[in-house]
């Protein structure tokens, strides 16, 4: 039913400077895969198909991943080596890719609105991939898609934090309809622990409605200058309906080192070392 994700992929990730000075921080590879790539791969098996990117300059790289290469493929057909292509060729088989570029990293929200061109006038997924999540059964975003078949209204991801943390996410309140489901009524970008309504704090993933693009051409700057998705959500929300949820399974912060560093070990150790016995 949903078959777009949106993925903006053109901040700096300063936070992993020198690393992304001239490398997207997306294409950090978690073990022996690009964040990104895992992210598609989420997005896949939540059942899309058509997979829209809203990249920067200095993100090529993240374009050409999503491509064959001719020269590598061909030196390598026919050989043992071939099987470490698989993961990615099966991703190019079942999606297609578009590109739009954000000239101005002006936030997320603007980041979102630059992506309109590819998504038109329909329901769509959002991935922030350097939230990396991880579980056994169904995806994060599979999750929320049986949800938004359910009450058609955008919807975010959340995860309780510790309150000392919620200064770094947007942050939510609202009426708790069963466990782990709510209606937002409240929502704060970056709060201090003062401001913050709850330690509800949302995470890379969404299902947004199309209308969420005229909202955010009506959103001024927020916090930091930048043109905040949580601003133009809690419109939504007050003028109509936002649920959040509270999923099931793991989430890394990958943008952040510590958090990326945590991915890999979990990744090494639970993913990577069984696929190779
Ligand atoms: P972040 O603030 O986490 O990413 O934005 P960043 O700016 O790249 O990282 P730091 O803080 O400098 O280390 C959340 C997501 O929104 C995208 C980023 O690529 C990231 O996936 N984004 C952010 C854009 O695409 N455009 C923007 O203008 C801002």
């Amino acid at each position: 039913m949903i078959k777009k994700c949106l993925f903006p992929v053109a901040g700096y990730g300063t936070r992993f400077l020198p690393a992304t000075k001239s490398m997207p921080k997306e294409m950090l590879p978690v073990v022996n895969k690009p964040l990104v790539q895992y992210g598609v791969e989420e997005a896949i098996a939540a059942g899309m198909d058509q997979m829209a990117m809203v990249t920067g300059r200095g993100k090529r790289a993240i374009t050409d991943h999503f491509d064959i290469s001719y020269e590598l493929e061909h030196q390598i057909a026919g050989t043992s080596k071939e099987i470490y292509l698989d993961s990615i060729r099966g991703v190019l088989d079942q999606a297609s890719f578009t590109m739009t570029r954000q000239r101005e990293m002006k936030g997320l929200g603007h980041a979102i609105l630059t992506g309109e061109t590819l998504i038109g006038n329909e329901p769509f997924g959002v991935i922030l991939s350097d939230d990396l999540c991880l579980n056994d059964g169904e995806s994060v975003l599979q999750q929320m898609v049986n949800l938004y078949k359910q009450f058609r209204c955008s919807i975010v991801a959340i995860q309780e934090v510790p309150k000392e943390e919620v200064y770094k996410y947007g942050v939510i309140s609202g009426e708790a309809l069963k466990d782990g489901l709510y209606r937002v009524d409240d929502m704060v970008e970056k709060p201090s622990v003062e401001e913050a309504p709850s330690n509800l704090a949302i995470i890379g993933r969404y299902i947004l409605t199309p209308d969420i693009f005229d909202i955010i051409r009506d959103t001024a700057p927020g916090k930091g200058g930048e043109v905040q998705l949580t601003d133009a959500l809690l419109k939504q929300a007050k003028n109509g309906c936002v649920m959040a949820y509270k999923f099931e399974g793991k989430r890394f912060d990958c943008g952040s080192v510590d958090g990326f560093v945590e991915a890999t070990n979990y990744v090494y150790e639970n993913i990577y070392k069984h696929s190779i016995n």
